[in-house]
C-alpha cells in the first residue's frame, strides 16, 4: 500500500517541540503508512531557539530549511510563502500539517491551500478575541484554509462551531467541507512523555542553577506587546524585581532573545539592576527538558506564553498570566491561572495570593489523555482511507 506523504511545517520554538509529538507517534504506530517531510522556515534560528530541540527531542534534521530568519511580518511571511510553495511543488505531499498560530503556520496555510494541498491544523479553534495580536489573525486564517481541524479543548471546538464549522460534515472532506475534531493537546502528550526523561537525563540541572525545589518562581516573557511596549516591559520587570526582594524568593527567567534585546536597548539601567539582583536569574532560553524541570520544581509560574500557561497546569503550578486575555480560558475559569495584564497592582495582588499555600487548587484533565497525536494521525489516515 503506498504511504501517505505528510509535510510538516515548523518555524518557531514551540512548533518544533509540537512536531516531535507527531513524529514520535508516526515512528511508534504508523511508520509503514506515513512518511514525513519536515520543512523548517527558519523563523527561529539561534541554537537555543531551534537546534537544541532537534538534538534533545530526537527529531530528524529538517528536509528543508528555508532560512527566512527575522523580519517584519509582511517580509517574513512572504519569504516563507515563496519557499514553502517551491517545496510543495517539488514534494507534492498528500497533505500539509501546521501547528499553532505563528507566521510560519499562516505561510503554510496560504501556500498549501492556494495550491490545493489539504491543510491539517493542529491547535485549531483557539481564540483570544483580540485581533491586535498577530497570532489571532494567524489562527483565524489558518483555520479557514484547513480541511481537517484538530481543536485541543472544548472551548476551541465551540469557537470553530461559532465561526460556521459544522461537526456533522461527512467525507470526503475538503477545504469547503472541512472536518472539526476535539482531540486533546499534543503538548500534553509531549509533557507527559518527556517529564520522566527530563528527570533522568538532566537531574543535575537545578543544582547547577543553584536553585532549590519549590523555592523559586519561573518567569517567561516574550509576547510582542510586552517586549515592544517599553512601559509594559518596565512595569512588569520593576514589579517582579521589587516583589522578589520583598518576598525573598528567586525568579528564574529564561528570556526570549527579543526580550533581552528590548531590555538592553531600551531599559538598560533596569536591565543592569536585574542582572545585579541576587533574586533574579536571567538565563538564555533553555532546552525543553530543562524547561520541564523548571516547571515541575518551581513554586509558581509567571508568563505570557501560551505553551507555558498550559504546562503550568500539567505540572500543577499556579500561574500568573501577563496578558489581558488568553486562548486557554479554561485555566482562568478554573482559578489556577490569573490574568494580570501588565498592571503592577494586579501583578502584586496575585503574586502575594498565589505564593501562599494553595493546596485547595485543583488541576482537572482539560487536555486529553496524552494520546492526541495518535488520534490525529488515525484521522488523517482515515481521510485517505488507509485504516
Ligand atoms: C513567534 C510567534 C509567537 C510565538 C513565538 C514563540 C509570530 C508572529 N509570533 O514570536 O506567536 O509565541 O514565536 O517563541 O509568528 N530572535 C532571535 N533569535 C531567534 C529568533 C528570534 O534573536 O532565533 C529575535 C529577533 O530579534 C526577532 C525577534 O526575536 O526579530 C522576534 O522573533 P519572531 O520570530 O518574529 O517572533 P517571536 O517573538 O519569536
Ligand atoms: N520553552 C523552552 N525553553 C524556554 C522557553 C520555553 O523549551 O526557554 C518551551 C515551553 O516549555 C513550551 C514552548 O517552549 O513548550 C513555548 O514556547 P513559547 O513560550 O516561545 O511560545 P508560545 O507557546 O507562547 O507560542
Amino acid at each position: 500500500m503506498p504511504q501517505i506523504k505528510l509535510l510538516n511545517i515548523v518555524g518557531a520554538r514551540p512548533q518544533i517541540i509540537k512536531a516531535s509529538a507527531i513524529s514520535r507517534a508516526i515512528r511508534k504506530y504508523f511508520s509503514d503508512q506515513i512518511s514525513e517531510v519536515l520543512v523548517h522556515t527558519g523563523q527561529h534560528y539561534d541554537k537555543e531557539m531551534s537546534q537544541v530541540f532537534f538534538d534533545e527531542l530526537e527529531i530528524h534534521k529538517p528536509d528543508y530549511n528555508l532560512g527566512v530568519g527575522s523580519a517584519g511580518h509582511g517580509r517574513q511571511t512572504s519569504m516563507m510563502i515563496t519557499g514553502i510553495e517551491e517545496v510543495l511543488l517539488k514534494e507534492k505531499p498528500d497533505c500539509v500539517l501546521l501547528y499553532g498560530d505563528t507566521n510560519s503556520s499562516l505561510a503554510g496555510a496560504l501556500a498549501a491551500s492556494k495550491l490545493h494541498f489539504p491543510v491539517i491544523h493542529i491547535e485549531a479553534g483557539l481564540r483570544s478575541f483580540n485581533k491586535s495580536m498577530p497570532e489571532e489573525l494567524n489562527r483565524i486564517m489558518s483555520d479557514h484554509a484547513s480541511t481537517l481541524l484538530f481543536a485541543p479543548t472544548n472551548d476551541a471546538f465551540k469557537n470553530l462551531m461559532a465561526e460556521g464549522f459544522r461537526p456533522e460534515n461527512s467525507p470526503p472532506y475538503t477545504i469547503d467541507n472541512p472536518k472539526i475534531y476535539l482531540t486533546g493537546d499534543i503538548m500534553y502528550d509531549n509533557s507527559m512523555f518527556f517529564a520522566g526523561l527530563a528527570e533522568k537525563k538532566r537531574s543535575f540541572y537545578l543544582e547547577g542553577l543553584s536553585v532549590e525545589r519549590e523555592k523559586f518562581i519561573l518567569v517567561t516573557i516574550h509576547r510582542d506587546n510586552n517586549t515592544d511596549d517599553i512601559k509594559r516591559l518596565e512595569d512588569i520587570m520593576s514589579s517582579l524585581k521589587r516583589l522578589a526582594v520583598e518576598k525573598n524568593i528567586i525568579l528564574v527567567m529564561p528570556l526570549h532573545p527579543r526580550t533581552v534585546l528590548s531590555l538592553k536597548t531600551k531599559l538598560d539601567a533596569l536591565y543592569r539592576e536585574l542582572i545585579d539582583s541576587d533574586f533574579i536569574k536571567i538565563i538564555p532560553p533553555v532546552s525543553f527538558l530543562e524547561m520541564i524541570l523548571l516547571e515541575k520544581n518551581c513554586r509558581m509560574i509567571i508568563t505570557d506564553s501560551g505553551g507555558v500557561q498550559k504546562e503550568s497546569h500539567f505540572f500543577k503550578k499556579p500561574c500568573i498570566v501577563l496578558r489581558k486575555e488568553t486562548e486557554w480560558i479554561e485555566l482562568v475559569h478554573n482559578g489556577t491561572a490569573r490574568l494580570v495584564d501588565a498592571d503592577p497592582g494586579r501583578i502584586e495582588e496575585e503574586f502575594i495570593r498565589l505564593l501562599q499555600n494553595h493546596s485547595e487548587l485543583e488541576y482537572p484533565g482539560f487536555y486529553g489523555n496524552g494520546q492526541a497525536a495518535e488520534f490525529i494521525l488515525k484521522e488523517i489516515l482515515l481521510m485517505f482511507e488507509k485504516v
